[in-house]
Order: structure tokens, then sequence, then C-alpha cells
């Protein structure tokens, strides 16, 4: 790859790839390497510095991540996050501890506006922590450069040597110039020039899948969404007729969302891909019936996609390729790499043993959800679809929370339509990156006319979100909500209760399984 770049070395925390992307958004190229690459790799001119990532070690276990000491003779600016920054000192002659006080959250820090990094910055400001350990004593060369009310070694850093280390997250929202102190790194620290594009990420990826796939013909899982209609979009711009478009209606979706789908890349819609929908919707809700634990449930639906892919892969010429929308959340959530795992989404994990694909192409796997809304505008798809609220791959079967049935499917369809109608009306859409009607399993007392009822209760989330790996709820009017309440509770049979989720992610997911 002949261009600059950032490398992120990855030890396993959730925040990743988040890095790689702030860097891109400051125009530098910025990929995440394992911990274990070799320093021949990391010896390569055009790699201009490298960030060590967070992670869920301590690093003075046996078993934690370590790095070869000889990487800080490369000469490259090095930036350590969190556990990347313990591990700086550690590796260093430092020593780190676990804290009496672990900081978890939102958390004013003093920081020495002299530093590189910090320059321009507010002397006092708020950053995003979440550690266990701390660094106690700083190895020989360096200076602390930032301290908050629990943590001493907040940042500490070796100007001379181009070494510098942060405790907390610089690339989480939460910390309010974090993004101005990976510009710093980048810009100032590694020399980096502002030149890189996402334009050139979608040359790279035709060129990529191009190569991959050469004469063969793709399968494509094309669902509606923007991640699926991107993933299209590319393989189309690569492949073009050898490209099959297959649509799964898994009996999950929303209402019309099948019509509407058929509609817009079927025949006659804007799009003239090959195009085969399938209804398979029997087949999900009779294997998921009885079902309550999520996991099983997400593994059901992820095993009947890849049946029914299989089935019409039968019926159109010889796929050897499976295309799918996988973006970069799906891969961290699902606990890929060294992260923790945390849930296991349906279009991630690979392809059973006897599933006759050579591969997989996954030309999103490495974006967030607005880099790839960026992608898609780049490819010419309409505003419309680009912008489209997401919506999981395993559809209302994680908004009902439980067992599914076709009587919730049916609840959960007209409780959301009536939200999604009451939304647009006020406006409300474009200020929440997600909404939705969800359905717990509670049941409770209600009265109904003059008669006691005893039926569901329905679950409004509408959440805001960058990134959509922290999202907060959504102010909206109090007057708008007790008046979807009582639209549901009106117009849907079986429900009777209508409850407002305030939760943030963290603690809580967006989706309620
Ligand atoms: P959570 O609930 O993990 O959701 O906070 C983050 C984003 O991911 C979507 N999501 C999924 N998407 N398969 C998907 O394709 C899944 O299993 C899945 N689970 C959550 C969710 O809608 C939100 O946009």
């Amino acid at each position: 790859m002949e261009k600059e770049r950032i490398v992120v070395l990855d030890f396993g925390g959730q925040y990743n790839q988040l890095i790689a992307r702030r860097i891109r958004d400051l125009h530098v190229y910025s990929e995440v390497l394992p911990f274990t690459t070799s320093l021949e790799v990391l010896k390569d001119p055009l790699i201009k510095g490298i960030i060590f990532t967070g992670g869920p070690s301590s690093v003075y276990e046996e078993s934690s991540p370590h790095i070869d000491k000889a990487i800080f003779d490369l000469g490259k600016p090095i930036l350590g996050i969190c556990y990347g920054a313990q591990l700086i000192a550690y590796t260093l002659g430092g020593k780190v501890e676990g804290s009496k006080i672990k900081e978890y959250g939102d958390t004013d820090i003093k920081v020495d506006t002299l530093s590189p990094l910090f320059r321009g910055i507010p002397e006092t400001n708020t950053v995003f922590m979440s550690h266990g350990d701390h660094v106690a004593k700083l190895p020989i060369g360096f200076k602390n450069t930032s301290s908050s009310l629990h943590t001493e070694n907040c940042a500490f850093e070796n100007q001379e040597a181009g070494i510098y280390a942060v405790q907390f997250h610089p690339e989480v929202t939460h910390s309010i110039y974090g993004q101005k102190m990976l510009a710093h790194f980048a810009y100032d620290i590694a020399k980096c020039s502002p030149s890189w594009k996402p334009e050139n990420f979608i040359d790279e990826k035709i060129e990529e899948i191009r190569k991959q796939v050469g004469d063969s013909k793709v399968l494509c899982a094309l669902s509606g969404g923007v991640d699926s209609a991107v993933t299209a979009a590319i393989l189309d711009k690569a492949i073009g007729k050898n490209l099959y478009c297959v649509f799964v209606d898994h009996g999950l979706l929303r209402k019309d969302e099948a019509k509407q789908v058929s509609a817009t890349f079927g025949k006659g819609g804007r799009f003239s891909l090959n195009f085969h929908p399938v209804d398979a919707s029997d087949l999900f809700l009779d294997r998921l019936a009885g079902v309550i634990e999520p996991e099983e449930k997400r593994k059901i639906i992820g095993a009947s996609f890849i049946d029914t892919f299989q089935k019409a892969f039968n019926e159109i010429p010889v796929c050897d390729f499976l295309a799918q929308g996988t973006i970069y959340p799906d891969r961290i959530e699902s606990g890929l790499g060294i992260s923790a795992k945390i849930k296991s989404h349906h279009n991630v994990g690979g392809l059973p043993k006897d599933m006759k694909f050579k591969g997989v192409v996954e030309p999103l796997k490495d974006l967030f959800k607005d880099e790839v809304r960026q992608v898609g505008l780049l490819l010419g798809l309409p505003e419309s679809m680009v912008f489209r609220q997401p919506f999981p791959g395993p559809g209302l079967g994680i908004r009902i929370v439980g067992e599914v049935t076709r009587e919730k499917v049916r609840m959960v369809q007209e409780a959301d339509a009536i939200l999604r109608e009451e939304f647009a009306k006020a406006g409300i859409d474009k200020k929440a990156s997600q909404y939705f009607a969800a359905l717990s399993n509670m049941k409770s007392v209600g009265v109904k006319g003059d008669a006691r009822s005893y039926d569901c209760a329905v679950v409004i989330r509408a959440v805001s979100t960058d990134d959509f790996m922290t999202a907060e709820p959504v102010d909206v009017p109090y007057s708008l909500i007790t008046h979807i309440a009582d639209r549901i509770v009106n117009e849907v049979d079986g429900v009777n209760r209508v409850l407002y989720d305030f939760t943030s992610k963290p603690p809580a997911t967006i989706e309620l399984e």
C-alpha cells in the first residue's frame, strides 16, 4: 500500500477501529493491525506513527499482550491509549498498579498546554476514562502532562523520543478535545498530511473485490438497509452483471418493508440489479417458536438466513462468493479479534462448513455507519436510502423480548409504524439516529372500555449517536410520547401499556436483545 499512514496496534480494546476511523476523519489513512505485527512490517517508512490501543488486560499479568521493547527504537512517534499507555510505562521501566478507585466515564483532567498533544486545548477539560489500573511511576525520561482528581498520571510523554501516552480515550466523543489531541498526534507529531479521501476507499475496494472474485458470480444478501445497499452498489461497480442480489423476507421486517424493498430493487425499480426476492417468513418464525434466549434467537436467525441463501443460491446461476454488508460495529460487538464478546451479530462469524461458497466479500467491514453513508452518497445512492435509520439484520426478532410469535410481530409492526409516522410528522426522525417500538416480555393489567385487560407493554426507544458504540436517549417532547402512547394502546390489539426507554449506551445497548 503506497500511502503514508498511522498504524493502530490492537491490544483488544472495544474502541480500536474507532481510533483508526478518527484518524481517517483527519484525512490520514489508518488501519488496525494485531499487536503481534512484526517490527519488520512496522519499519515501513510510510508508517508515520503507531498508536497502542486500550485493552481489558493488566500489563503486569503474564498472559496479557506485551510488546517487543525494540519498537521504541524504530524512531516512529508512538501514542499509547489506556492499556497502551500502561504498556509504555511498564515496558520502559515505570510502574503500573491496580487502582483502589476505578475511574469510569466523563472525568475532568488538567493538562499541560505546553505538550504538543495538548496545544490550544483548555487547561481543564473533560475526557472519557475507563480503567482499573494506573501508572504509579513514570519511566525515566518521561514527564507528567495531565492529572485528574483520582489519577496522577493521566498523560505523560518523552518528547525527544516521540512517545506520548494518555490514560483516557481521546477517540470517543465524550472526550471533548479528543479529536484535537489525535489531530496533534497525526499532523504535528507524526507529520502526516491530510491527503487521504473516502473516494480512495471506493477505488481500493473495487480493485480488491475484482482481485478476490475474478470472473466468478457473487451472491449479495440485500436487506434494503444502507449497509447492504452500499455493499451491492460497490459490487455493482466492481463486477456489474456478475452480481446476484437476494432479498430475504424473514417475516421480521417492519410494516410494508418487504413491499418497499421489492419496489426499489425489483423490476421497474430505480436499480436494475439481478434481484431475487424470497419469502422465508414461515421458516424463520417456525424455527423461532418457543425460543427465549437472545443469543439463541440470533443464532437461529443467522442459520436460517444462510439456509435461505443456500436455497436461493440453487435457483440462480452458480455463485462462488457471498457478499455481506457487515460493518465494523457488527464485528467488534461479536467479539472478533481479541475484544471481549458482547453479542453475536447474525451477519458475522463465517459460513457453515457445508456451504458451497469459496469465500465472503465484506467490503464495508472496517467502516462505521457514518463512513458507510458517506461512501453510499459517493456511489450515487439516493439520500433517502443512505440516511435511512439502521435496521438490524435479525429485525424485529431482537425487538421482541423473549419468544417471537406471529402475533407479537404484528403488534410491534403496528406500534412501530405509528411511532415512525408520528416522529416524521414532528421532525424527530431528523434528531434521532435510531428509533423504534419494541415489545417487552411484560404483561400487565389494564382497563379497556369497562373490561379488565391483561396485555403486552410496548417499549419506545429513540437514541442519538455518532458511531452506534455509545448512544443517548433522545429528548422527545412529553406531549408527543403521550400522543404516541395513546395511539398505540388504542390502535394495536393486545397492547395496553407503552413505556419510554431512557437508558444510554453503555450500559444498555440500543436494541433490547
Ligand atoms: P446495539 O443494540 O448493539 O446496536 O447497541 C448497535 C447497532 O447495531 C444494530 N444491531 C444489529 N445489526 N445484526 C445487525 O445487523 C444484529 O444482530 C444487530 N444487533 C444490533 C442496532 O440496530 C444498532 O444500529
